[in-house]
């Protein structure tokens, strides 16, 4: 078993700007570090031996920059891309920072705030696509409400969904090869958030003009703010065919969100994370949306940075050797795990042949499934006793 751990652009991990680009600014407290420019953060992945990133348009140019302004910071940008040869796999809006997105964007109740949002979102779709960004995430923190009778609830969805379709009808009439992930988030910016999990997500996405352009993007702290299980809701996505991309960080339960790095938090969570990613059929970059606690310097932001690439490869091992493992194999057998892949009709039967079906039911109801064991074995793999 290796302790090095030496990642390649293989891997295909991915970071947000924002994330070690995070100056610490929280609801209590100002910013603990200087900021950084879009192409510093470039510079210093590709440094670490990260493939990619994501940004917002505000990542690399102010809200309020002019158009020289701007061309000299996605310049820089440019510049950096170049040489370091990172990828930009996914871009997405800022459309929750400006005062004027206080309460939304695309389902503001402010018809003026709403158009304003659409041309932000087709502006940086430019130029994701002119970068090949080939995932465009819309993470809505600012589509909620703190109160009962401030938003009609059913008019939110009218609008978010036109909205979704307006841009995907501008994606294709583009030719930009671009699709859409949404990214669930339960609370926080705001009291309540609009599809708030990646089954609300699901669910939503069947409601659109153009559903196959549109996927979803879970976190793992906004899932388990919300108690629930990660691992569960990207195979449910995968099932759906809609994992279009993921942000991996770290969550204590449910709380604020932490987006600590990628294997600190619910480290049991991490490992059937990992599992379920490397079974297969997730095809993006492994991304990490974490923030380097406010306790961090410049050197810990990188050490946070290459910690959650490490920590995937760590969990990586620790899956395959699970895997692997001859009484994990026989645990699984003995646990009839591979059963439920039989489906429950055989070929060419209907409900007839099972509407007077029996089973050995005293036999049934005593029989023990031994998971606890194949959890432990689970267990121990990950807390380094086997390997
Ligand atoms: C959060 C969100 C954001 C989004 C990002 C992409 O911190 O709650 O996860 O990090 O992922 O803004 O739009
Ligand atoms: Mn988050
Ligand atoms: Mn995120």
């Amino acid at each position: 078993m290796s302790t090095d751990f030496v990642h390649s652009r293989e891997d295909r991990f991915s970071f947000g700007i924002w994330t070690v680009g995070w100056q610490g600014v929280d609801v209590f407290g100002s910013a603990v570090r200087p900021p950084m420019p879009a192409e510093r953060a470039v510079y210093k992945l590709a440094e670490l031996g990260a493939y990619g990133i994501n940004f917002h348009d505000n990542d690399v140019f102010a809200f309020d920059a002019t158009a020289a302004e701007r061309d000299e910071r996605i310049g820089a940008l440019r510049k950096a891309l170049e040489e370091t040869q990172m990828v930009v796999t996914t871009a997405t809006t800022n459309l929750f920072g400006h005062p004027m997105f206080k309460d939304g964007a695309f389902t503001a109740n402010e018809r003026e705030i709403r158009r304003f949002a659409l041309a932000k979102v087709m502006r940086n779709l430019d130029l994701a696509a002119e970068l090949g960004a080939k995932t465009y995430v819309f993470w809505g923190g600012r589509e909620g409400a703190e109160s009962g009778g401030a938003k009609d609830i059913r008019a939110a969805l009218d609008r978010y969904a036109e909205g979704l379709n307006l841009l995907c009808a501008y994606v294709r009439e583009q030719g930009y090869d671009i699709r859409f992930a949404i990214e669930p988030k339960p609370n926080e910016p705001r009291g309540d958030i609009l599809l708030p999990t990646v089954g609300h997500a699901l669910a939503f996405i069947n409601g659109l003009a153009d559903p196959d352009m549109v996927g979803v993007n879970p976190e793992i702290g906004h899932e388990e703010m919300a108690g629930l299980n990660y691992a569960h809701g990207i195979a449910q996505a995968l099932w759906h065919g809609k994992l279009f991309h993921i942000d991996l960080n770290g969550q204590h339960g449910p709380r604020f969100d932490q987006d600590l790095r990628f294997g600190a938090g619910n480290v049991r969570g991490a490992f059937w994370v990992v599992d379920t990613v490397e079974s297969g059929g997730y095809y993006g970059p492994l991304h990490f949306d974490y923030k380097p606690p406010r306790t961090e310097d410049d050197e810990g932001v990188w050490v946070t940075a290459a910690a959650c690439m490490r920590n995937y490869l760590i969990l990586r091992e620790k899956v395959k050797a699970f895997r692997a493992d001859p009484e994990v194999i026989e645990a699984l057998r003995a646990s009839g795990v591979a059963e439920l892949r039989t489906p429950t009709l055989a070929d060419g039967e209907t409900w007839r042949d099972v509407r007077d079906a029996s089973a050995d039911i005293d036999t049934l109801a005593k029989r023990g499934l031994a998971y606890e064991h194949l959890d432990q074995l689970a267990l121990e793999h990950l807390y380094g006793v086997r390997r």
